[in-house]
């Protein structure tokens, strides 16, 4: 079954071809970020009008390269939410117009469930039951999956999301929007001047919120504040600046390990899976390694570049439903919608070939 998948719920537009025989297709992806960078945020109005602009030749662009015509497709999927209204809109409305021209069926895909199964995409990737971390610009989620559709929230932030902590702080710090991998980038010259400083650690060590007590709930908007009190108390360099953004990658991320740790145990789940945008986050892939090969259970990632948003993801969630027969009724896009209330999936698409 060939699936074309479109991604529209924030600011990148992503389309993707996915082939439940041969994987993979081909994928493009245009990222707004140029867009909304004078604004320092993302100002929904403008992506709207810009997924309006780009989605049609993405899509031609996308079929051209898997040398595929309209015809060729046996389904459309579109990312129905969670996202921006308008965002969403232009894709549902893209996805199912292209369907119903093509009488073919379409399905509005979860946002999240596309991320939680873009491991998926490579061919060595753990199939279900695992704990799913997925850090995003929105969500902090840990998930117990036992199979597609199958998913029990196991803890959630209470506030601000991993993704958004690290733009909030990068932000603070003055660094261009969007701030997570920046701030992630300087933590690494943070790195080089504690060494240089003869110190095997950062020079700051920030709170790692909500882990004196049991549970799997994260709280990361306080995070930002302790590391605004420190700078406003410092030299204010930037060395200093970097010293700052590795003590507070070393906070996010011990935190993220320490309840991934907890999820397994409580689960006795085999299997860690990591995505969404934080899971490009280099140091936070390296401690989730360490403490896998530690318990002795596996830990798969997205390639870097499915970790954030992508058309990819939406296209194999996609075909992973309309080969189980599921397919849309009515037009609806949900700008908050819960994963617990999707439908289960027994058959897996088989794994790409390697
Ligand atoms: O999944 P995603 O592309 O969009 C949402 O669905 O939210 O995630 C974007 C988030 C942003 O907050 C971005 O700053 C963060 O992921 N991010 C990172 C890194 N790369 C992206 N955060 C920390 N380190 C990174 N290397
Ligand atoms: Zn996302």
């Amino acid at each position: 079954m060939i699936v074309l998948g479109l991604e529209t719920s924030c600011d990148e537009t992503g389309v993707a071809v996915y082939d439940t025989a041969r994987g993979l297709r081909a994928h493009a992806l245009y990222s707004q970020i140029a867009l909304h960078a004078e604004y320092g945020g993302v100002v929904p109005e403008l992506a709207s009008r810009d997924h309006v602009r780009k989605l049609l030749p993405l899509i031609r662009q996308t079929l051209a390269e898997a040398g595929l015509v309209p015809r060729d497709l046996d389904g459309v999927a579109y990312t129905a939410g969670p996202g921006l209204i308008g965002a969403l809109l232009v894709g549902a409305a893209t996805g199912r117009a292209l369907a119903w021209a093509l009488d073919r069926p379409s399905i509005g895909v979860h946002h999240m469930e596309g991320h939680l199964l873009s491991p998926l995409l490579e061919p060595d990737a753990a199939p279900p039951p695992f704990v799913c971390l997925l850090v995003s610009g929105g969500h902090t989620q840990l998930v117990a999956v036992e199979g597609i559709g199958r998913y029990t929230l196991l803890g959630e932030t209470l506030d601000d999301a991993a993704g958004e902590a690290f733009d909030k702080t990068a932000k603070m710090l003055g660094l261009p929007y969007p701030g997570g991998p920046q701030l992630a980038a300087l933590a690494l010259a943070g790195r080089t001047s504690a060494e240089a400083a003869g110190r095997r650690e950062s020079r700051f060590t920030f709170a790692r919120p909500m882990t004196d007590r049991p549970g799997l709930d994260f709280s990361f908007s306080g995070l930002k504040t302790q590391v605004l009190l420190a700078w406003k108390a410092s030299d204010q360099s930037e060395l200093t600046k970097a010293d700052l953004a590795l003590g507070f990658e070393d906070a996010v991320t011990e935190t993220l390990a320490l309840k991934c740790e907890r999820a397994l145990r409580e689960t006795g789940m085999k299997a860690l899976v990591v995505a969404g945008g934080v899971g490009a986050n280099r140091q936070l892939r390296a401690r989730l390694a360490a403490l896998a090969s530690r318990r002795r259970v596996s830990v798969s990632f997205p390639r870097l570049e499915f970790c954030t948003d992508n058309g990819a993801m939406i296209a194999f969630a996609g075909a992973t439903r309309l080969a189980a027969g599921q397919r849309d009724l009515e037009f609806r896009v949900q700008p908050r919608w819960d994963m617990a209330t999707l439908d289960a999936v027994s058959t897996l698409v088989p794994p790409p070939v390697a």
